[in-house]
């Protein structure tokens, strides 16, 4: 595709209402309001229709008219394979990977396998909320470990993870990049990291689910890939579903380099028929995989240029919000301190008065009080709609 028809492609508004779309369809369930004309950048998905290759392949499968149960080929891992090589410069090897249908799932499947009720597990907020409550949800203790706030960005707390381990914790669930501040962790700090799981024997599931969204002047690194001893340490959760919107696939894969940690997690995998794989998800991500890279390049640029155009708008229009520049992922965390409004006073202007339905910060933990989420996936109209709605209130 040229460069213009991708433009085309991704400043086109797709109306999504009406398509059992959780983030137009569904938004009253979540924030009690009646159907009306909300401008929702809430959920993790992209407004953006998923890659026209992979939508052709989807289509053209649907040409054989009989949908049972499949299997995963070789294709389907080497396309994992050549992604992590290509993408990270990270040899994976097949044996490693087992398909799910999502990461939240797994990690439901991974904390019950990997720990028992009442065990210790850390988690760093803000953080996706779906972490904790399947901490809390499966019976285990939550232990915060707060990003520490500095002017130059969020940071991990590193003695007081030291303190939690020290105190018994027996996994780490650890999100790179970050979602919802956009941190993309460097090399210095994921070896400090992976050095004190080892000295404490921690395990880490690391949630990856970001990996591809990652802009100019940042890496991602695999966790596992840091060291000899993260791969034995390390268990991964990830996906297409972000980098080419396909999450309604439920299509995702849990790697784990450590062959006794496998085995275990495959065990109970298997007994549940977690790893059944869904013939349309496999399908889009092996074609994504292999056949997406120019969308996916220029998913990059379009949404850094989102990055830009929010980052101006703030400044113009409500110069006390303040943000950092997301390193990754298209989620921007925007703190509204400074309009001294407490966190139900900053919902209802937001959500009721400008009808802009953001991700609200109280739901990433509790340091998530006065700040809210934003998604930048979205046609650059929206944004400029979203940060006009709200000024218009809050001033
Ligand atoms: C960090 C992170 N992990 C996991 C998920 C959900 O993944 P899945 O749909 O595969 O369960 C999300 C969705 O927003 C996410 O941001």
């Amino acid at each position: 595709m040229e460069k213009d028809q991708l433009e085309k492609l991704f400043n086109s508004k797709v109306d999504r209402r009406g398509s059992n779309c959780e983030k137009y369809d569904f938004y009253h369930e979540s924030y009690s309001v009646e159907q009306g004309d909300y401008l929702p950048l809430w959920v993790a998905d992209m407004d953006f229709p998923s890659p026209p290759c992979v939508v052709d392949a989807l289509k053209e499968r649907l040409d054989h008219p009989v949908l049972g149960y499949s299997g995963t080929s070789e294709s389907y891992f080497q396309s994992i394979i050549n992604w992590y090589e290509k993408r990270y410069n990270v040899q994976i090897n097949k044996n490693w990977i087992i398909n799910i249908p999502s990461m939240i799932q797994a990690l439901n499947v991974l904390i019950h396998t990997f720990s028992n009720p009442c065990d210790k597990v850390v988690i760093m907020p803000p953080v996706y909320p779906a972490f904790a409550s399947v901490v809390e949800d499966t019976g285990r203790e939550l232990l915060l470990n707060e990003l520490m706030h500095t002017p130059t960005g969020y940071i991990i707390n590193f003695n007081n993870l030291e303190e939690h381990f020290k105190n018994g914790a027996k996994i780490l669930i650890f999100c790179n990049p970050q979602n919802p501040t956009g941190r993309v962790f460097t090399e210095d700090e994921l070896m400090k990291l992976s050095k004190l799981c080892t000295r404490y024997d921690v395990l880490v599931i690391s949630d990856e689910a970001h990996a591809d969204i990652v802009y100019e002047g940042h890496q991602h690194i695999p966790l596992f890939s840091i060291s000899p001893e993260s791969l034995h340490q390390t268990i991964t959760l990830t996906s297409p579903g972000k980098t080419f919107n396909l999450s309604g696939l439920g299509c995702g894969n849990v790697i784990i380099g450590d062959e006794k940690l496998k085995e275990t997690f495959l065990q109970t995998a298997n007994r549940i028929h977690l790893n059944q794989g869904n013939i349309f998800g496999l399908l889009a991500l092996e074609v994504a995989y292999t056949k997406a890279d120019q969308w996916h390049q220029y998913l990059l640029e379009y949404l850094s240029e989102n990055i830009k155009l929010l980052t101006k708008l703030l400044k113009d229009n409500l110069p006390k919000a303040h943000m950092h520049k997301p390193e990754g992922t298209y989620l921007a965390w925007i703190c509204f301190k400074e309009y001294g409004l407490s966190h139900h006073q900053l919902e209802e202007f937001i959500f009721k008065k400008t009808r802009v339905l953001l991700s609200s910060g109280k739901f990433f933990g509790s340091c998530g009080d006065q700040f809210m989420r934003i998604n930048l996936a979205t046609p650059r109209s929206n944004i400029h709609e979203a940060i006009t709605r709200i000024s218009s209130t809050l001033c």
